[in-house]
């Protein structure tokens, strides 16, 4: 009973509190920085700080610091990870480093936020996980899409049946990547469109159906052996997704998914949307005319919704994302995983 209360106090004082929840982002590049202007806009709201941020280099800490206002730049993650002043970590490296350095923090007593994709494969996700769970720390996938204002409202829609029953999902990502030494083309950092950009039409099509029954996919591999151009075709009873993504041209970023009363067609960044627009296919049911299409705009605060919500479950002392949760990240890695089998892309830690 002691222990029951003892835990339960553990448990409540970080929601009452009005202690700063303090962030460290791990790593300086172009998600870190998105993410250091997110946790900015938002102090005023939630109270946070950024207060430390770690690098592979003492420079690139101390410049990134410098930037956005932060008191401690470490040059190493191995001191970010022992700074006893934060309570939160953003991990924003490389795919082929999330599971090391996630485990490395959760080790160290922190909460973890760690980006997409969350592993390199669904068995590094599961001891990710365990991790978070031994060491009764939050753990979250950055999927951000999953937060989206939008997608909350077009998932509303479709389980309200305003487009019926959904037929088809088909969406694409592809831009156009051309530099060889970037983190997208190099295996050894976990590249490929699959992780990188292909993990967001899969998104749309688990958070609207669920885990396919089936999946079929092709792909373009490059000299490296990472999907340069790929396509997944997802079965589910009654309906099939349909996905593009490639690293070689960019295309339209949009998504429609079609139902047997009506369509939506989400405009592009299609993973980020402001604005969708929904067609009843009313001659068809009523026989009458068309209706006019009806446009709708959301809210897009970028990586501020996926925040809000991490900062909320940890001061309520939960564990989990329950709209992320650690089965559908697992579930997620196991798709893709599945999808690299059938186009034959290993990573080296995999061989
Ligand atoms: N949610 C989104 O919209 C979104 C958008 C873009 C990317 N992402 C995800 O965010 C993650 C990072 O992407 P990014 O575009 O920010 O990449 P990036 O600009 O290349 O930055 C990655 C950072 O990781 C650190 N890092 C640690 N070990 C590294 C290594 N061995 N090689 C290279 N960098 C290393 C580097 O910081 P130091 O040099 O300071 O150590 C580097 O600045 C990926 O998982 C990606 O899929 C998400």
């Amino acid at each position: 009973m002691i222990a029951a209360r003892r835990l339960l106090r553990v448990r409540e004082t970080p929601a009452m509190s009005t202690t700063p929840l303090r962030w460290g982002i791990a790593g300086t590049g172009g998600i870190a920085t998105a993410m250091a202007t997110a946790l900015h806009t938002i102090t005023d709201t939630h109270t946070i700080e950024t207060v430390a941020v770690g690098s592979r280099s003492e420079e690139s800490a101390a410049a990134f610091a410098e930037r956005h206002g932060i008191e401690r730049a470490h040059g190493s993650y191995e001191a970010l990870w022992a700074d006893p002043d934060v309570d939160v970590i953003y991990v924003a490296s490389p795919h082929s480093h999330h599971h090391a350095m996630t485990i490395a923090a959760l080790e160290a007593g922190k909460h973890v936020v760690c980006e997409k994709a969350f592993a390199l494969n669904a068995a590094e996700a599961r001891e990710m996980v365990a991790t978070a769970e031994r060491n009764d720390r939050f753990l979250m996938e950055a999927m951000w899409s999953w937060f989206m204002p939008a997608w909350h409202d077009i998932r509303a829609r479709v389980v309200d049946g305003d487009i019926g029953k959904i037929i088809t999902i088909d969406a694409n990502f592809a831009i156009d990547v051309p530099n060889p030494e970037g983190r997208h083309r190099r295996i050894d950092l976990a590249g490929g469109a699959l992780l990188d950009l292909g993990i967001y039409p899969l998104a749309l099509a688990r958070f609207l159906l669920g885990e396919p029954c089936d999946v079929r996919a092709l792909a373009n591999l490059t000299d490296q052996g990472v999907d340069a151009t790929l396509g997944a075709v997802l079965g589910y009873e009654g309906a099939i997704a349909v996905l593009t993504t490639s690293l070689e041209a960019t295309s339209d970023l949009t998504a429609t998914i079609v139902g047997t009363d009506g369509r939506i067609d989400i405009e592009a960044p299609f993973w980020f949307p402001q604005k969708y627009t929904l067609r009843r296919d009313v001659q068809r049911r009523d026989n009458h005319p068309d209706v006019e299409p009806e446009h709708h705009v959301h809210p897009n605060r970028g990586l501020v919704h996926e925040a809000e919500h991490a900062i909320e479950r940890i001061r309520a002392g939960e564990r989990q994302s329950d709209i992320v949760t650690w089965e559908a990240t697992i579930a997620g890695m196991t798709l893709m995983d599945e999808i690299r089998r059938q186009v034959g892309v290993v990573y080296p830690s995999e061989c």
